[in-house]
């Protein structure tokens, strides 16, 4: 088949390092199936499905259900993320190496749904992954900080009565974690980042030679705490939408690389947990199908990144950063390639309902936003076509 692509941008398949596909455990809010289709159709030809399933993917028969099911299913490259502890609260590590070996192959670990607080849990975890050559991807939110948080602590919390989630929750947190990956001589990564201090404290690691890395959300590019004035459950996530120079200060850091990717964090939630009031809700939101448009929105139409600059923070740095050698990089003549294909100057409408995802959790619902994905490539065969799954 001959894909016409006069006056588009032809780029590397994006690699999402941070995904809820929510099988197991959750399968009225996505499956691995509807995800896969998801993520197609946004221009992704790899995932890494979070761990934070029910049961939790702490071991190796759940990373290989996960990791065969999206081969079977064959429209984007699933990499289940193994869970960092045995189960969510966390007091135990995990058998990183079993599931590591395993037909998975496990390369990033995470216990995003909660972070390791344990700060000699931790530091063992960054030392068996150095050992491993695998990455331990922090959910950056001291816990005992965030305690009954509501949404970013400021002016507009205080005003609404809501209890603060503080920027130093993820601050603090994240400066430990740099140190000791320092220590543990480790590779670590540092999930949704969303204040301006951690972009500081992420330069400031960078510049003494830590092996840290660093993903913002596109939510985090665009949205604020401005959102809160809606009181719409949608608009809740975690971390929480920050102010407007935060958002500032991180569409810059991933101009200047000291954020080194995006990734969606692609959240669904059913209905009953999302349309309900503001303290009751769960936190998340959908991002696969508009990750691409909300980067041109906020990184392209602005100028602080070209087209060039778009391939290295959707698809190379996290192909690099989640060890897939077959991803994010120039393919040799004749070899089966990933590729997206991206209209630069088409808009669209955002349609929750519309969407691949059974949950339609969108923050950007009726918005209209440029960049449309016209066609995903996987390994040389078309898996989306005009916002058709292939
Ligand atoms: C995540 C989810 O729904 O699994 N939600 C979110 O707001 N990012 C869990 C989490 O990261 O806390
Ligand atoms: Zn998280
Ligand atoms: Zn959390
Ligand atoms: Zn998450």
């Amino acid at each position: 088949e001959i894909v016409e692509a006069g006056g588009q941008v032809l780029l590397p398949g994006f690699v999402d390092l941070h995904t809820h596909l929510r099988e197991p455990g959750r399968e009225d809010t996505e499956t691995i199936e509807t995800g896969s289709a998801a993520a197609a159709l946004g221009g992704y030809t790899a995932v890494f499905a979070m761990a934070n399933t029910d049961p939790v993917a702490d071991n190796a028969v759940i990373v290989d259900h996960v990791w065969r099911r999206g081969q079977e299913v064959g429209l984007v490259d699933v990499h289940p993320v193994g869970a960092v502890t045995v189960g969510l609260k966390g007091e135990k590590l995990a058998e990183l190496g079993t599931m590591a070996k395993s037909q998975a192959q496990v390369k990033v670990f995470s216990d995003d749904g909660l972070c390791v607080a344990d700060p000699l849990l931790m530091r063992r975890a960054l030392e068996y992954s150095t050992a491993l050559d695998v990455v331990i991807a922090q959910h950056a939110e001291e816990p005992r900080l965030t305690v009954g948080a509501q949404a970013h602590e400021g002016e507009r919390a205080a005003r609404l009565g809501y209890t603060g989630w503080p920027a130093a929750a993820e601050e603090s947190i994240v400066a430990r974690d740099c140190l000791l990956a320092r220590h543990a001589n480790a590779r670590l990564h540092v999930c949704h980042v969303s204040t301006s201090g951690t972009a500081d404290v992420l330069a400031w690691a960078k510049d003494r030679g830590t092996k840290v890395s660093a993903e913002v959300t596109p939510h985090h590019l665009l949205l604020t705490d401005e959102r809160l004035a809606t009181y719409d459950p949608v608009n809740k996530v975690n971390p929480p939408l920050r102010t407007e120079s935060d958002a500032e200060k991180l569409r810059t850091a991933l101009a200047e690389g000291v954020i080194d990717c995006v990734a969606t964090d692609h959240a669904p939630h059913a209905v009953q947990d999302k349309d309900t009031e503001w303290s009751a809700a769960r936190p998340g939101m959908l991002g696969l199908q508009t990750a691409l448009s909300i980067v041109a929105e906020t990184m392209v139409r602005t100028g602080l990144l070209d087209w060039r600059g778009v391939a290295r923070v959707m698809s190379e740095r996290p192909a690099e950063i989640g060890n897939l050698a077959d991803q994010g990089r120039p393919i040799a003549v004749g070899e089966p390639a990933n590729l997206t294909l991206v209209d630069p100057d088409a808009e669209w409408t955002v349609r929750g309902a519309e969407l691949a995802s059974i949950a339609a959790n969108t923050p950007y619902e009726g918005m209209r936003l440029p960049g449309v994905v016209t066609a995903t490539l996987l390994r040389g065969r078309l898996t989306a076509r005009d916002g058709k799954v292939c």
